[in-house]
């Protein structure tokens, strides 16, 4: 039996936001992150049409990018305090995702974070309140996930929490919201919403629900997200739907390694003063990864499907997966993303010298390349890696060299 499960309602469209008017509930609580939601007005409009609906509201703010375990601790409780009967998070996958965990310490109080990351076991939710996403970013699609990324910073390693339980009764897919991100974020949550759409059409776990879900992402995201890069607003809200459907597609299919890695690498090098992005990551490590995967028959196949759908030519499905791979390194390219982690500055944008030293990459690679095999996402790729492959594969990652075992 497999389950395909997505938030009772998905509103869309500009002026979306609206829809909170006709929320029913006593208590909202608004979660948010640095500041993009307050200066853009979107904050103000959201807990007007909450007030307007009845609801007394408050705020949690200064959600960090790449939350911790301390503030998802910290936010609950103050949910604790306030009581909602609604959680409204606004912005990036960030603030969302660390709602999403503040929401199970609220229900469940006594739940450790360690309790909360058992892939697909969490108690039932919405005893105290029901969830809801509103997307600013065009890539997590975490408004209609089972999934939140929490970086527990003193082991420098991002834990999915995985379950349905934390699917949100609510996404608002709003793309005005999206319209204010700067070029940097539109590459790199892009690159995002690219990466979920490819990992869950070859993921084990696919379906006949996901894969058109999936495929068609694909479709759009390669029409749109290089013209929304250049500034085409309509391509940008196109986007905002597009990376919407990839969330669809692997909320329900799973992922692959390609996040496994990027988990395990984000916030590796924190200490040397970046992160490797997310999005920035999974751009890097997906031509590698295709590769690495296109070794086993079936997921060639699917590359080839791939490929066909974004119109890339090529006469057999090693001839399209090529291309495939050719075409994703140019979207990098187009988007000022690096190739490897080598060349990847501090500002994530490419560099001669990045700021992860070889020397470091090499003496932390093994545990890395334990984590990443041990990472939620590994057990549907496609093609299972030993541990001595995937240290090959995260050496190609760092080098920019070709995979060919
Ligand atoms: N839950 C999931 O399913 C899922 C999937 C993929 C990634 N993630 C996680 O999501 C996080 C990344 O989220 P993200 O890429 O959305 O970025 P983010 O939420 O970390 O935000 C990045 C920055 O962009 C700013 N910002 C957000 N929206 C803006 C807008 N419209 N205009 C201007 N500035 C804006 C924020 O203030 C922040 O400074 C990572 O922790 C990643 O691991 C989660
Ligand atoms: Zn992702």
């Amino acid at each position: 039996m497999a389950r395909f499960t997505l938030p009772r309602d998905i509103y869309h469209g500009r002026g979306a936001l609206e829809a909170l008017k006709s929320f029913e509930g006593k208590r909202a609580m608004i979660c948010i992150g640095g500041g993009s939601m307050k200066r853009f007005g979107f904050l103000d409009k959201a807990e007007a049409y909450l007030k307007e609906a009845g609801m007394e509201v408050e705020l949690i703010e200064g959600i960090e990018p790449d939350p911790s375990v301390e503030t998802v601790m910290k936010g609950a409780e103050a949910m604790l305090k306030f009581e909602p009967d609604w959680i409204i998070a606004m912005g990036g996958g960030s603030p969302i995702d660390a709602a999403k965990a503040m929401w199970i310490k609220y229900e469940y109080p006594d739940i450790t974070f360690e309790d909360m990351c058992k892939v697909f076991g969490l108690p039932q939710l919405r005893k105290k309140a029901r969830f809801c996403a509103i997307s600013s970013t065009s890539g997590t699609a975490t408004e209609v996930t089972a999934f939140s990324i929490i970086t527990d910073y003193s082991k420098g390693i991002k834990y999915p929490i995985a379950d349905f339980e934390i699917t949100p009764d609510v996404a608002i897919v709003d793309p005005e919201l999206a319209e204010t991100m700067p070029k940097k974020l539109v590459a790199h949550t892009g690159m995002d919403a690219m990466t979920h759409a490819v990992e869950a059409f070859v993921s084990t776990a696919n379906c006949d629900y996901t894969n058109p879900l999936a495929l068609y992402a694909i479709k759009m995201i390669k029409s749109d997200l290089i013209a929304s890069y250049n500034g085409d607003i309509a391509k940008r809200d196109s986007m905002h739907n597009a990376q919407c459907l990839a969330g669809m597609a692997f909320s329900n299919a799973l992922l692959g390694i390609v996040h496994s890695m990027a988990h395990k690498t984000g916030a590796a090098f924190a200490d040397y003063g970046a992160h490797i992005i997310h999005g920035a990551a999974n751009a890097m490590y997906l031509p590698k990864v295709i590769a690495f995967n296109a070794k086993d028959e079936t997921a060639k196949k699917r590359y080839g499907i791939i490929a066909d759908i974004m119109e890339l030519g090529g006469a057999n499905d090693d001839e399209k997966t090529a291309l495939l791979i050719k075409y994703l390194r140019g979207m990098n390219d187009a988007l000022n993303i690096p190739q490897c982690i080598r060349h990847y500055g501090a500002d994530s944008y490419p560099a001669e010298n990045g700021f992860v030293p070889e020397k470091v990459f090499l003496e932390r690679l093994p545990e890395i390349a334990k984590n990443a095999i041990g990472d939620a996402c590994t057990g549907s790729n496609p093609r299972q890696p030993s541990a001595e492959e995937m240290e090959a594969l995260l050496k190609c990652c760092y080098y920019d060299t070709d995979v060919d075992f």
